[in-house]
């Protein structure tokens, strides 16, 4: 059977549901794209489907555990599509299928597929596997090497003016803490040519802003275009200021970064290429040197300062974001408390923020001092209310000021647009529909927590 005839065949429901970051939303969108081609039909809901995707998050305990709860709930809807003479075929995807591999089935017999970040691109086989064990005729059967070579520059399908695009997997940093090294594995950065391919399409889709996505993303090195082998390998900002060129991308973002991949280049971009928003997330996790050196993060609180007053002058106006854990082994109440004072001296715009999970294999686990869970709650609480007062102390900041916004979607309310800010705050307005997809000025009107109020400036033009 060809590809083409494969287009004939009935179409099958798929879906998916995604846990954890940006990059498994991404990895979701390709498997979607992956599948579809393939005579599967995207479905919101598991029930009746043929095909069920869980696209896990292996980073902390609860983000784990919840696959399972998951997993039990799709057993009675299984059973029901087999009672109704049809198949539900349960695959579990993304990084806690890498970490727990056949482990899964064994504690969830539901599922048929375990199939890590690094074999995506094997997922139609591996289902035609499945089909092919039950005895099943193989609808799917597709011609393999025509879809690995198609994976190279993806065709993709993309909602909205604001896409993902990853540029770099994995990590060679090994936080003590994390699981990221062991489920996605070393370093890879794509060929800059890829990008620019994909980016370019993108653009030609309608698309206005691309977010670079990697899990150490300005740690990127990846293979200069060809024309320009004598540059050998190309870096983050090298790459940014490329990608600036091209027409109707309007707005360019990355996450997330290592502060100590944060090179000159990347950031002199930041006061030098208009369309590289100005907010950056660089996560430092703790403010006390005796944990970040246990948590092997290889810099010091100082530097981290450091690097924002670097940034902060060459962009002044330059949002931050942070990710910090609390109680990681052997932190002590005066531990927390430079953690609190590098976050005062920093000032977020925005931030996440842990409770220290305890992750089998990793290097955390097996310390001494493990913090009470208790202790681990009255701590978080304290640095969410500050983060938070900053965070509404930011916005706050806006009311008065005149935005560029980039509108991608109708409000909740009749009339009202929402979008976003160069800051990624988001913005709603009352505004025509036509915006939609446009980058037009606003004035802040009001400002909470989590997002502005604002109201449309006819006739103003913006660059960004
Ligand atoms: N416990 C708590 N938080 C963690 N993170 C990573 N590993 C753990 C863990 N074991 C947090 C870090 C990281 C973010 C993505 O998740 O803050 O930056
Ligand atoms: Fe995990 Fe980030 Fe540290 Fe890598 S740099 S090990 S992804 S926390």
């Amino acid at each position: 059977m060809t590809a083409k005839q494969t287009e004939t065949t009935t179409r099958k429901r798929l879906f998916i549901r995604t846990y954890g970051c940006q990059m498994n939303v991404y990895d979701s969108e390709r498997m979607r794209d992956l599948l579809v081609p393939l005579g599967y039909e995207p479905a919101d809901a598991p029930d009746g489907a043929d095909l069920v995707i869980l696209n896990t998050c292996h980073i902390r305990e609860k983000a784990a555990e919840k696959v399972y709860s998951e997993l039990g709930r799709l057993k009675p809807l299984k059973a029901e599509k087999e009672a109704a003479g049809g198949r539900m075929t349960v695959t579990v995807a993304g990084c806690v299928a890498q970490a727990e591999g056949a482990e899964i089935q064994r504690r969830a017999p539901v599922v048929d597929l375990v199939v890590g970040p690094q074999t995506y691109h094997r997922l139609p086989e591996l289902i035609a596997r499945v089909h092919r064990d039950r005895g099943e005729a193989l609808e799917t059967e597709f011609e393999v090497e025509e879809k690995f070579d198609a994976l190279a520059v993806p065709k993709r399908h993309v909602e909205g003016y604001s896409a993902f695009v990853t540029v770099q997997e994995g990590c060679d940093k090994f936080c003590s803490f994390c699981v990221v090294p062991y489920t996605r594995g070393a370093e890879y950065s794509r060929p800059a040519a890829q990008i620019t391919a994909e980016v370019r399409a993108l653009a030609a889709q309608g698309v206005r802003e691309i977010t670079l996505l990697g899990q150490n993303v300005n740690a990127y090195s990846g293979e200069a275009p060809a024309g320009d082998e004598a540059s050998g390998r190309w870096g983050l900002a090298r790459l940014i200021r490329h990608l600036a060129m091209i027409g109707g991308i309007d707005r360019i973002r990355f996450t997330t970064s290592h502060p100590n991949d944060m090179d000159d280049d990347l950031i002199t971009a930041f006061g030098e290429e208009e369309k590289l928003m100005p907010y950056l997330h660089l996560p430092v996790q703790a403010g006390s040197d005796r944990i970040l050196k246990a948590m092997n993060r290889k810099h010091t609180a100082a530097e981290y300062t450091a690097l924002i007053e670097r940034l902060r002058t060459v962009r002044p106006d330059i949002a931050l974001s942070g990710d910090f854990i609390v109680g990681f082994p052997g932190e002590q109440e005066s531990d927390f408390a430079a953690t609190l004072k590098l976050v005062e001296e920093t000032g977020y715009a925005s931030a996440f923020s842990f409770k220290y999970s305890r992750r089998p294999g990793t290097p955390g686990a097996a310390m001494g001092a493990q913090v009470d869970e208790a202790v681990m709650a009255e701590r978080l609480a304290r640095l969410q209310a500050l983060l938070d007062s900053q965070q509404q102390g930011f916005n706050a900041s806006m009311v008065g000021k005149r935005l560029p916004v980039l509108f991608e979607r109708e409000g909740r309310n009749a009339g009202q647009l929402g979008g976003r800010s160069p800051y990624l705050q988001a913005v709603h307005c009352d505004g025509p529909k036509e915006l939609i997809g446009q980058i037009a000025m606003v004035e802040v009107l009001s400002a909470s927590k989590n997002a502005l109020g604002a109201r449309l400036l006819r006739g103003e033009s913006c660059a960004a």
